[in-house]
């Protein structure tokens, strides 16, 4: 091959890549461009350094200066040409990563509201020396009614207010009555009782279920804390003080506990538990002395032990505490709504 014919050649490859390289608009054309003039395998630059060899012998050194000098400028072209695609930013490197550019901060979950109060409620009564015990959401009648001392004639067994799994007819006859899914924690209670001897001091913390509709206030699923204290020597006393001291340390201040009297078939005295905060009073669920029927169903003796029992609603005191008007709000699984918490 002739020297001039060599030469020319390169003349016209560095100017054709030299004219791609400044138009290139992105960084994708300018890769295609450089893949094109000075990729290392089939690269046009590639093509005429094979050429090198067929030159005369005395023309090589020439024509190899000439092929450095047009590989050193091309180089440099496509180094300035993407610095100023990364806008001016150190090398080329920078097309694909850029450090100047302001990082993409992760999204981090957190726990929902209603957990947290789960976690922190079981913190508090920790420190008061209960400990968690859990139970069923499928219950039968025995632990969910029967034991509690609601006899199968009570309105509160209605199957217009539980979540039962079979029809009246298919339970009947079967061991406990049939199944149902849980309307309350107080069936912790007896599973509890029915394990271990007294003393007990215990909180359980789950789901129940009644078929209510939904409004701002009410939810065919919400959660309870339940709690259950039997020793000897067990009074109202008791539970009022653990009750006020539970409520100040949620809600960090010094409330005030009031109660007013009610009925559960599974206490006796009976109370609805009220708690003052920011100068309202708030519902925060039911409570009482451990019915002696209840006792004598797990086979405890009433005249040797007595006990307090408690059960409050979750979602009331942490739609109570972060000012939420609307409890079904819990459950939508918005993050708008979620991550203010
Ligand atoms: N189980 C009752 C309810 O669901 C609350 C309660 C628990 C009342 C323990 C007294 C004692 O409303």
């Amino acid at each position: 091959m002739a020297l001039t014919e060599l030469l020319s050649e390169l003349d016209r490859l560095s100017a054709e890549a030299t004219a791609a390289f400044e138009a290139a608009a992105d960084g994708e054309v300018l890769e295609a461009a450089r893949i094109d003039f000075l990729g290392a395998k089939s690269g046009r630059l590639k093509q005429v350094q094979k050429g090198l060899g067929k030159v005369d012998k005395a023309d090589k050194p020439a024509a190899g200066k000439r092929f450095n000098e047009v590989k050193k400028q091309l180089e440099a072209a496509r180094q300035s040409a993407a610095e100023r695609l990364a806008g001016g930013g150190p090398s080329g490197e920078a097309l694909e990563f850029d450090p100047t550019v302001p990082g993409i901060r992760p999204r981090l979950g957190h726990l929902h509201p209603i957990t947290q109060t789960i976690e922190e409620l079981t913190d508090i009564m920790g420190r008061l020396g209960f400990t968690v015990v859990e139970g069923p959401e499928v219950e039968d009648q025995w632990h969910n009614f029967e034991a509690l001392n609601i006899p199968a004639a009570h309105p509160a067994r209605d199957p217009l207010d539980n979540f039962y799994l079979a029809t009246a007819k298919k339970m009947a006859g079967k061991e406990h009555g049939g199944w149902l899914l849980r309307s309350q924690t107080s069936t912790v209670q007896i599973r509890v009782m029915e394990k271990t001897g007294p003393p007990v001091r215990v909180i359980s913390l789950g789901r129940v279920y009644r078929p209510d509709t939904a409004d701002a206030t009410h939810y065919p699923m919400f959660h309870q804390i339940e709690g259950l204290l039997v020793d000897r020597h067990v009074t109202m006393a008791d539970l009022k003080s653990v009750l006020r001291l539970f409520a100040s340390s949620f809600f960090e201040d010094d409330v005030h506990i009031r109660f007013r009297p009610s009925f559960f078939p599974f206490t006796e005295p009976s109370v609805e538990v009220d708690m003052s905060w920011h100068g309202g009073w708030i519902e925060m669920g039911g409570a009482g002395m451990v019915d002696p029927n209840v006792l004598e169903a797990v086979g405890y003796d009433p005249e040797e032990v007595t006990g307090f029992a408690f059960g409050l609603g979750i979602e009331r005191v942490c739609a109570r505490r972060h000012q939420i008007a609307d409890i079904r709000e819990f459950f939508k699984n918005d993050v708008r709504f979620l991550s203010q918490f």
